[in-house]
């Protein structure tokens, strides 16, 4: 509980400066430490501030922590928060949270949308700054892979998490829309069919990766064809109107592809591709010139990165522009930085910006977020972070394939999920011998289906290679999406069966005394403690582990103790806890990108 936490930290803050008044004359920063309790026989929280006083004091530290303590005891805005504390082995100060201050934090969140998350303001209170996160990020005419879902779904989580909290979220997506690729594929459109380039009407390119495929096959192949593609880039960036539009078309064609994914998944980006950066890309240069950055290496402009070496001992650059006078991914990321940082209207003046790409990129964005600091593009106190992620691999440990061994393209994947989940759901109904009907089935499937794949990528540290299994990803039991949908299910049941989990609950009517109710209760009041983690390390994993656990706390809880058949003066209590446990588990799976269901 944040709100509980944070008073507990300024009674602290209060009483450590009394007790440890030389410490402070002599500037040793005084930090209370506070902590979650280790265990739960030690209470709620521990201050383990004591002891790094221990040396500049030249006091024992359980004298020093008694000091505190006395402090404390004195304070009466703490005791009103805290029974009395205890001091533990050499010096370690364990707190316990009042049960009415901690039922009064419950009947606060019941009926309060936000569970106790605040909402983040400006600085100054002001407007908040915009921050951006960027993902998803595939490239025209080519596979959109499982390393793009990937980042699609923790970009999209990230973006929900900061939108909740408050912050105007950029969610772009900075699709490879531009490059040499370019040239192959619209010599290879303008040959196989060139009427797509007089209508004025959408047309259909048909499978576009596997005209990838064929242009790529005539370039290597083909030494005029080789000869064509290059003027068809040169055509392309001097903005001739034909291959601008044969260009236009590929993207088109792309985009609805892409969309079909997006929409599946429900996740809203806006699209701003590479190709967005074209006019800045001069501005760079001249900005990086000015600030001495450049130097000219074997004909191409770079900036050699400071702390950074290969192999060879020698300083690693980062090319600009290349030799013929080209612009790079790099250089197009260095225009971006510069532009969402920039004040608008020239910029999004955004504050944070969060990339989320798999790992193997971490050097290309240490690169040029050094560059871009040095050029001095980043405001004060601005952030920018690469959200880097692990590979997906099949159940062998290997990078996923098809049985045939080909890549798994997103589709079918979202395809087998689902029909896993609808065979799973259809051998349940059948064991519970449950007649559904089939716009049910069909629901719940999707349902279940789509959430297991996000959440099975979610719920891993995404830093570490993760193992696509869907027997895992689907199993009930576990850290999975189907067990946290459940636990929905259980509780949307209490209320099927006759208990009002709705309407206002006075914090007097709420009496816990099992310890089943409490630890459901510390565990609920955790929730915006999460959330706050959540935004600031973009561990969206941390909010699985949580939910995870709260449903085996409530789970617990439900198998061991009566609900509806509690006595009289327990009951509102219970209902309680289950329908903020219910409230707590929808909105941290929303958070998630993950929707809920009441029957499943
Ligand atoms: N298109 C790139 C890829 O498929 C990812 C782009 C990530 N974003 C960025 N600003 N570089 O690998």
């Amino acid at each position: 509980a944040q709100a509980l936490e944070a008073q507990l930290v300024a009674a602290l803050e209060r009483a450590f400066p009394e007790a440890a008044a030389s410490a402070r004359e002599a500037g040793t920063p005084l930090d209370p430490q506070l902590a979650p309790a280790s265990k739960p026989e030690f209470g709620d929280f521990q201050a383990n501030g004591a002891l790094p006083l221990a040396r500049p004091l030249k006091q024992p530290p359980r004298a020093i922590a008694t000091a505190i303590v006395e402090q404390l005891k004195a304070d009466p805005a703490f005791a009103d928060l805290c029974g009395e504390p205890q001091i533990a082995g050499p010096g370690f100060i364990n707190l316990t949270l009042r049960p009415e201050r901690l039922a009064a934090e419950v009947a606060g969140r019941l009926g309060d949308p936000r569970l106790g998350v605040p909402s983040s303001e400006g600085p100054g209170g002001g407007a908040p700054a915009p921050v951006v996160v960027d993902f998803s990020s595939p490239n025209i005419a080519k596979e959109m892979h499982v390393g793009h879902l990937r980042s699609t779904i923790i970009g999209d989580a990230l973006a929900r998490v900061l939108e909740f909290r408050g912050h105007p979220v950029l969610r772009l997506n900075h699709v490879g829309d531009w490059g040499t690729q370019f040239g192959m594929l619209i010599t290879h459109l303008k040959q196989v069919a060139p009427e797509a380039l007089t209508t004025a009407d959408a047309v259909d390119l048909g499978d576009l990766v596997a005209f990838y495929r064929q242009a790529k096959a005539r370039f290597d192949a083909d030494e005029t064809f080789q000869a064509t593609s290059r003027e068809e880039v040169v055509k392309l960036q001097g903005g001739d109107p034909v291959s601008l539009k044969a260009w236009g078309l590929l993207c088109e064609q792309s985009r609805r592809e892409f969309q079909k994914i997006y929409d599946r998944l429900d996740i809203r980006l806006n699209e701003r591709g590479e190709s967005f950066y074209n006019p800045y890309l001069e501005g760079v240069v001249a900005d990086l010139e000015a600030a001495g950055l450049l130097v000219t290496d074997a004909g191409a402009r770079c900036v050699f990165l400071e702390g950074v070496s290969g192999k060879d001992g020698q300083a690693l650059p980062v090319i600009v522009q290349k030799r013929d006078g080209g612009f790079n991914y790099a250089t197009t990321d260095l225009a971006a930085i510069r532009y969402r940082f920039a004040p608008p209207p020239e910029g999004d003046g955004a504050r944070r910006v969060i990339y989320v790409t798999d790992a193997g990129q971490a050097s290309h964005f240490a690169g040029v977020f050094q560059v871009a600091r040095r050029a001095g593009w980043l405001p004060q106190g601005a952030r920018l972070e690469h959200v880097p992620f692990g590979l997906v691999q099949g159940d062998d440990g290997k990078k996923l394939k098809t049985r045939a061994g080909d890549t798994v393209r997103l589709r079918d994947l979202l395809d087998e999920a689902v029909e896993r989940a609808e065979a799973d759901l259809r051998r349940r109904l059948e064991e519970e011998g449950r007649q559904e009907d089939e716009a049910f089935i069909a629901q719940v499937a999707t349902t279940v289906g789509l959430a297991a794949v996000k959440y099975a990528d979610l719920s891993q540290n995404r830093i570490t290679n993760y193992q696509f299994s869907f027997d895992r990803m689907l199993a009930l039991q576990g850290n999975t999406a189907p067990y946290l949908l459940y636990a929905v299910v259980r509780i949307a049941g209490i209320a099927r069966k006759g208990g009002d989990l709705e309407g206002s609950v006075e914090a007097s009517s709420l009496q816990f005394s099992e310890p089943q109710e409490w630890a459901l209760v510390r565990e609920l009041l955790k929730f915006d403690a999460v959330v706050a983690e959540v935004e600031e390390e973009l561990l969206p994993n941390r909010l699985c582990s949580y939910l995870f656990e709260l449903s085996q706390v409530f789970n617990r809880f439900y198998d061991q103790v009566p609900v509806l058949k509690a006595q009289p003066e327990a009951r509102p209590g219970r209902l309680a806890l289950c329908r903020l446990t219910a409230d707590t588990l929808r909105l941290g799976l929303g958070l998630l990108g993950i929707p809920t269901l009441e029957r499943m």
